[in-house]
């Protein structure tokens, strides 16, 4: 609201100083200004939704840590397609979890997999990083990670691990220490 109100406000100024200066100027300056400034508005709203690639979530249809991850990262802005069922351990072997750092539900998307809960940020910063790697894992299942809130808010230190193309382990976030 306050940057239209400051845009209309630039405007009539502009438009007033064009109609002062018409014989100088030529007016069709002061007539792009309205057309050209709604579409640049819609441009850059447009952009910044494709920006984030669709996630596909593999998850159990009885999980309901699953389904508040999910809401989690919904609430970040990201779309969401969740399929539901009963054996994980296909989808874990296909995108290459490591044995041992498995989680409930597997995500995938832009070509990397998000095993376990995540938090939202971490997997915006692996799309603008684009590192040469399998995906993002947090092992197990951490008490006060996104979608396993606890009451109160405690968080349960953890860490988020990058798997690199040979399924090798490094430390990519640290929360609730
Ligand atoms: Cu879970
Ligand atoms: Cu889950």
């Amino acid at each position: 609201m306050k940057n239209q109100n400051a845009l209309l406000i630039v405007f009539a100024l502009a438009s007033a100083t064009a109609l002062a200066a018409c014989a100088q100027e030529p007016d069709t300056a002061a007539r792009k200004t309205p057309a050209t400034m709604p579409a640049m508005a819609l441009e850059t709203e447009t952009s910044a939704a494709a920006a984030l690639p669709l996630v596909v979530v593999s998850k159990s249809p009885s999980c309901g840590c699953c389904g508040r991850w999910v809401e989690h990262m919904r609430a970040a802005g990201f779309e969401l397609e969740v399929h539901n069922m009963d054996n994980m351990s296909p989808v874990k072997e296909r995108v290459g979890v490591p044995p041992g750092k498995g989680s409930c539900h597997t995500a995938e998307v832009a070509g990397y997999f998000i095993e376990g809960h995540v938090p939202a940020e971490d997997v915006k910063r692996l799309l603008a990083e684009r590192p040469d790697a399998r995906g993002l894992v947090v092992a197990g299942m951490v008490m006060g990670s996104p979608g396993m809130e606890m009451p109160g808010g405690r968080v349960q230190p953890y860490r988020v691990e990058l798997v690199a193309k040979d399924g090798s382990t490094t430390v990519y976030a640290r929360h609730g220490d």
